[in-house]
């Protein structure tokens, strides 16, 4: 896939903001903005830009310093800076620092378009090499760091670490057990796998072991014989049986039944099996990948899964991390969700203010991915413009100041007073469910009523 160059545009005379995104809007660029040089830095640091176009005179935190700033953070990313007429010292600075050009004040549109292509198509000519070698590397098998599996997103370092499990795990024929929180990535995980290893083009099949009661999920997974149950009123071939060369995605594992299990363990100690009511032995070659939202090893210390089962499966463990703990990949999951809505609903490219990526990267996701992408819909599905701005979550935002505070002005105004404020919010929604009914107020909280009574004097709310 072909990203589009995202352009960071920095300016903050609102005017000449919009008149530069207009021009830059007739092409293909994904564009964010900033009203002065703080807002782009810190901006930049969640999500970075291919191209910056700064003005030189801002406050707080100067054009030059921007440039300076984002050169050393990412010396790839290319920086035009705006200069006003007359000051050439700025601009040769400038360029001293790393600029790929400037412009100076006033200019006309057609002026800027001509700069930005040329820019933009050194840039694309460099991130074609950088792809092609990258793309070599990946064949010998010797890329570190950041990969990008299809379309998994992700470069933190927990990710990246995912990532050279998946590499590896493709090359080989042993089981993989995927750990993960609903909404992680399991499926897409194993279909990476698959996807990348010599079965690619064999067939992937799933089952869903929870979705099942416990002889269908036998007859599904190993087939059945005409007659062998009522309702067979046919043969049938199992899922092994179709996954025989491919690979067998076992989705929900902690899930099945102690009787299944024993059947499991068997297909993969022997690669044997019969189906339902059959006497003929089949034999298969289906690599397993198994995943659960549970911890397989309590759930064997409680007598609830097979350990020699467990050993079976868990060759290759990969414990995919929920969206809280790998913060720093949430502006570039929102982007990709974008862009791949733009694409599939044909809108016009959106912008998304800056301020968005801030509350996202502050929720907590207990849905993970999956609700971050269902977020994203909704909030593009809904914006009747093509900008996204924080109005445009605010069904989230009552989750994450459902008391009172966020994130980030806990550290703001440290831990006692982040607390008193969570408390008091606490306290003013439950009298409003209690309907100003002190003592049921009191209950819903689970408090004393005497504690109730002096935490409302504290808050003044007597
Ligand atoms: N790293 C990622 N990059 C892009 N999309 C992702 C990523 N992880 C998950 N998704 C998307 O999030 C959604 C949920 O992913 P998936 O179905 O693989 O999760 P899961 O762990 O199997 O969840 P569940 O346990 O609920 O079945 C999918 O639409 C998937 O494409
Ligand atoms: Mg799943």
């Amino acid at each position: 896939m072909n990203d589009p160059i995202k352009i960071l545009v920095v300016e903050d005379n609102a005017t000449m903001r919009e008149g530069i995104t207009e021009v830059l809007q007739k092409q293909q660029y994904q564009i964010v903005t900033a009203s002065n040089g703080r807002d782009a830095l810190s901006l930049f640091k969640k999500h970075r830009a291919d191209l910056v176009i700064t003005d030189y005179k801002m406050n707080p935190v100067d054009g030059l310093t921007v440039l300076k700033e984002i050169k050393t953070a990412s010396p790839d990313t290319e920086v035009i800076l705006i200069t006003a007429f007359g000051t050439v010292d700025v601009a040769v600075e400038a360029m001293k620092l790393g600029a790929a050009d400037f412009i100076t004040k006033p200019f006309s549109p057609d002026e800027l378009s001509v700069k930005i292509e040329k820019i933009t198509r050194i840039f694309l000519e460099r991130r074609q090499f950088i792809k092609t070698t990258e793309e070599n590397l990946y064949l010998r098998g010797e890329i570190e760091g950041q990969y990008n599996f299809g379309e998994i997103i992700g470069s933190s370092p927990k990710m990246v670490e995912i990532f050279q499990l998946v590499q590896k795990s493709a090359v080989s024929d042993s089981s993989v057990v995927i750990y993960g929180e609903s909404g992680t990535g399991k499926e897409l995980v194993a279909r990476a796998i698959h996807y990348n290893s010599h079965r690619k083009n064999k067939p992937f099949i799933k089952v869903n072991c929870a979705a099942l009661s416990e002889t269908l999920l036998e007859s599904e997974l190993f087939g059945h014989e005409k007659g062998s149950f009522t309702g067979a009123i046919k043969t049938k071939k199992g899922r092994f049986e179709l996954a025989d060369t491919g690979t067998l995605f076992l989705d929900e594992i902690g899930e099945i039944s102690s009787n299944v299990q024993v059947k499991l363990l068997r297909v993969l100690q022997e690669q044997e099996f019969e189906r339902v009511g059959g006497e003929e032995t089949l034999s298969v070659d289906t690599r397993i990948i198994a995943a659960t939202n549970k911890n397989l090893q309590e759930a064997v210390k409680k007598g609830l899964f097979r350990e020699d089962l467990y050993y079976r499966l868990h060759i290759i463990p990969l414990h995919l991390p929920p969206l809280r703990e790998r913060r720093e990949d949430i502006p570039k999951l929102i982007d990709f969700f974008v862009q791949r809505l733009e694409k599939d609903m044909a809108r016009r490219p959106i912008q998304i203010n800056p301020d968005v990526y801030e509350l996202l990267s502050n929720y907590r996701w207990p849905g993970n991915v999956r609700e971050l992408e269902n977020v994203i819909e909704r909030a593009v599905v809904l914006s009747s413009n093509n900008r996204l701005t924080v109005d445009d979550f605010t069904s989230l935002g009552q989750s994450v100041s459902e008391f009172g505070v966020q994130l980030e002005d806990v550290e703001k105004m440290g831990l006692d007073s982040a607390l008193e404020k969570i408390e008091k919010t606490m306290i003013e929604k439950a009298l409003f469910k209690a309907q100003g009914v002190r003592s049921e107020a009191a209950r819903i909280l689970g408090v004393k009523t005497s504690a109730f009574y002096y935490k409302l004097e504290k808050y003044g709310l007597l």
